[in-house]
């Protein structure tokens, strides 16, 4: 028997993925987003409120990064995603992670953090709060990465989000091949 639950956010999985700012003092804000995804091959989307200082940022600096959070930070991230910078300007300070200008974008890279997407800001719809950006480069630990350059999701486990039940989860085994398995069905 199934169950109809109404409106929800129940698009599994969701990232966790942590905006880097500067402020107008170049003063690095980072902010939670689990509302996050692909817009095209160079583009990402997210759902952002105009209400955050990040937003308020990235309209002045048109510019911001990525980065994926995981297991080992997980207090630090969540921090970032409960306090803004509108309230303690210092936010990024206190979570104890510390930045570095992106070589690309005028927008911090998490230096604790090993993987990020540095982005230029396209557009920003104050009505409906999306932000769209253009992927400038992507830049990845080398501990993360295998020899041909990809990631190795073995070394690099970027944590998971549970809209329903409010929880982070470890990602998990390999349980597929994509572009592959359904062609059994062939
Ligand atoms: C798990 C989690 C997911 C979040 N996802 C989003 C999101 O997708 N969009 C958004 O606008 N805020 C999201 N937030 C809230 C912001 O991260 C939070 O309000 C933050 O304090 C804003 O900081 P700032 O004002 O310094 O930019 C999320 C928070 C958490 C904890």
């Amino acid at each position: 028997m199934r169950k109809n639950l109404g409106v929800k956010q129940l698009l599994y999985p969701q990232a966790v993925a942590l905006i880097g700012s500067y402020d107008e003092n170049n003063v690095p804000d980072i902010m939670v987003a689990a509302w996050i995804s692909m817009a095209d091959f160079d583009k990402v989307f997210i759902s952002i409120s105009k209400e955050h200082k990040s937003t308020q940022n990235i309209l002045k600096t048109k510019a911001f990064t990525i980065s994926m959070a995981i297991k080992k930070f997980v207090v630090n991230e969540d921090y970032l995603g409960i306090v803004s910078a509108n309230d303690k300007v210092d936010k990024v300070k206190h979570s104890s992670f510390t930045t570095t200008k992106s070589e690309f974008v005028n927008a911090p890279l998490i230096n604790e953090l090993p993987l990020t997407i540095e982005c230029e800001l396209i557009t920003y719809d104050t009505q409906n709060e999306f932000m769209y950006g253009k992927i400038i480069n992507v830049t990845a630990d080398e501990e993360i990465l295998e020899e041909n350059g990809r990631i190795n999701l073995a070394k690099f486990k970027p944590i998971i989000y549970d809209p329903s039940n409010h929880k982070y989860y470890e990602f998990g085994e390999v349980v597929g091949s994509a572009f592959s398995d359904g062609k059994k069905l062939f």
